[in-house]
């Protein structure tokens, strides 16, 4: 009997301890993680300089709530604004949290410019997080049974169609277009390469904020720091967490000229949000990838795991498409696969299976031999399905 409410449904392993790319069990048996935990620990497990800020840290000073100054949010709020082209920072604990800043930042938007009823434009299939918000905000039906009412008014738009969202132009409640530049929990949906500048110009034209939410894409995930930087483009509002943190606890709404001035005192906050210990772990993450040239990393990996996916599964007819961008990998097949999590997970690799496709999102720092057997375990388990 478990004292846990049922909203999971883990599988039946208990990780003990972590190092690099590997995850280690009960029984000491060690496990390939491509997974890291769902795109958090892109430089490893137990990465040794983020283990010792975190250590310094912890003996130093954890938390003194946002009524102090914290001079390590400080520190953080402009190496990402730098790192961005964004102006200001506000920190909070999660994914969810990011885009509920980012959504309140709208209704702001809105009010100033006379807009009673603001409209937010989202995606069809994507993913913002798990809070009455954001699941509202999320195009994705199965996310929202059961808890309606849901906050109005998101209103969702096929993701990849400039047409559906010039649609809504003369809809003067849209304030703002909310979307991932590459949508991750739906299986590594990429647009076309110019859908992010056009969905760019249609909102300067009207007006409206420019919403992207990296919580997935972000911190090098894709071989760029940010998706959007593929594009040239800067977006109004970002919203970070998941491999900012590489497993410490944060997220990031960060926004750039009006957007930016919008919280004032008293419109938003929260107690955790930012504290010196997850600031200073953000901090050292961005130091890592900027000193160990993570990003060169991820790029010649990405070519190199593209290139060897579609050698060896060119002639496999259950593959109908393998999508890849940086280190968001999914392999989509024609037909469900999802007892491919218990025999990867039988062969010591961890992955995620998302329809009919399979996720993987591995460490940032992965090696090419890492790469071999990841590659090797997944073609072999597609062939014997
Ligand atoms: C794009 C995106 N936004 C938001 C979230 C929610 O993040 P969190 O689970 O940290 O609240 C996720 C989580 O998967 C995500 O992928």
């Amino acid at each position: 009997m478990s004292y846990l409410m049922s909203n999971y449904a883990p599988l039946n392993v208990t990780f003990i301890k972590g190092s690099g790319c590997y995850l280690t069990d009960e029984n000491n048996d060690q496990y390939l993680d491509a997974l890291c935990g769902v795109a958090v620990t892109g430089l490893g497990h137990s990465h040794p300089k983020i283990s010792k800020a975190i250590q310094l840290q912890a003996q130093q000073l954890l938390h003194t709530s946002n009524w102090y100054h914290i001079q390590h949010q400080e520190t953080l709020a402009e190496e990402l604004c730098n790192l961005a082209a964004m102006d200001k920072a506000f920190f909070c604990n999660s994914g969810a949290e990011a885009n509920e800043a980012a959504i309140k930042i709208v209704r702001l938007h809105a009010r100033a410019n006379n807009i009673d009823e603001p409209a937010i434009l989202t995606a069809n299939q994507s993913f913002h997080g798990r809070t009455m918000a954001t699941l509202s905000a999320t195009g994705n039906p199965k996310v929202q049974a059961g808890f309606s009412p849901l906050v109005s008014e998101f209103i969702h738009v096929d993701f990849n169609n400039i047409e559906a969202i010039k649609q809504h132009e003369s809809n003067n409640n849209i304030a703002a277009v909310m979307l991932e530049p590459i949508q991750g929990e739906s299986g590594v949906i990429i647009p076309s390469d110019d859908y992010l500048n056009q969905v760019q110009e249609i909102c300067e034209n009207n007006n409206w904020l420019l919403i992207l939410d990296e919580v997935q894409t972000g911190i090098g995930r894709t071989g760029k720091m940010f998706a959007h930087q593929y594009n040239n483009i800067t977006p109004d509002v970002l919203t970070l967490a998941k491999g900012l943190g590489n497993g410490v606890p944060i997220g990031a709404c960060l926004a750039k000229g009006n957007a930016a001035k919008l919280l004032t005192p008293g419109t938003h906050g929260s107690t955790f949000g930012g504290n010196p210990l997850v600031c200073r772990t953000a901090s050292t993450v961005l130091e890592i990838i900027n000193q160990e040239k993570i990003l060169d990393n991820v790029n010649e990996l990405s070519n190199y795991i593209s290139l060897r996916f579609s050698q060896q599964l060119a002639n496999v007819d259950k593959v109908k498409e393998i999508r890849v961008k940086g280190l968001m990998i999914a392999i989509e097949l024609n037909q469900d696969c999802v007892q491919l999590l218990q025999q990867a997970l039988d062969k010591k690799l961890l992955i995620n299976i998302t329809g009919q496709s399979i996720r993987l999102l591995p460490p940032l720092i992965l090696t090419k031999d890492q790469a071999d057997v990841m590659i090797d375990t997944i073609c072999n388990l597609i062939k014997d399905l």
